[in-house]
């Protein structure tokens, strides 16, 4: 008899436990798909890819000032940002964002971590209560500093593991987008 409480005990605790992930039911989420992305590339494929399997409204996020056409100028001006911490002015505003509860957050890594924009895009809304679920594409660097940083900038949001896409082969990056909304119990 005890053995068998101990055993549905460690099923319970097992089951909660797998079922973290995914607080807000799936009849009950409001999904945005919020992204950066430089000239609406890789990350935009990013943000497809996951729309195509959790639906949602997509929203790109984009810059007052565009950002110069050469890519190592680009760099640099990314830096100041980051070292100054003058993210850049956003050009469009998300209506109703109170009404969204799951926010799929897209950005390319930018020397580690978050492009500026998405900086700015945190600071800018109150995701108290909201789950963050980040999106990164990135050419080595991986997911960097950037689950920390959302962190940083929305402290109260809860945060899911995210996913780390190579931007060359964004396009083909379909079965693993799949497989991770899979594992943090996002598939619809
Ligand atoms: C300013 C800048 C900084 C970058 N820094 C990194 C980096 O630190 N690590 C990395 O892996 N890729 C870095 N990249 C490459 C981008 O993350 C990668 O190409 C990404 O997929 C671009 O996405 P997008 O087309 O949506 O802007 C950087 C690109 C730019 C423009």
């Amino acid at each position: 008899m005890k053995k068998k409480i101990f055993c549905t005990a460690f099923v319970l605790a097992f089951l909660s436990a797998s079922s973290a992930f995914s607080q807000t039911p799936k009849s009950e989420e409001k999904i945005l798909i919020a992204y950066y992305s430089l000239r609406n590339g890789n990350t935009r494929i990013a943000a497809e890819h996951i729309q195509k399997n959790v639906g949602g409204d997509i929203f790109r996020i984009e810059t007052v000032q565009s950002y110069p056409s050469e890519y190592r100028a680009v760099t640099a001006q990314a830096k100041k940002e980051f070292d100054t911490g003058a993210w850049p002015d956003l050009k469009t505003q998300v209506k109703n964002f109170e009404n969204y509860n799951v926010i799929y957050l897209g950005s390319p890594n930018w020397w580690g971590t978050i492009a500026p924009a998405v900086m700015r895009f945190l600071s800018t809304y109150d995701f108290s209560g909201k789950t963050i679920i980040p999106f990164i594409t990135h050419e080595g660097s991986r997911m960097g500093q950037s689950e920390a940083d959302i962190k940083k900038l929305a402290p109260k949001a809860e945060l899911l593991p995210g996913i780390a896409i190579r931007g060359r082969s964004v396009n083909d990056a379909g079965a693993d987008v799949e497989n991770w909304l899979r594992k943090i119990g996002k598939l619809k």
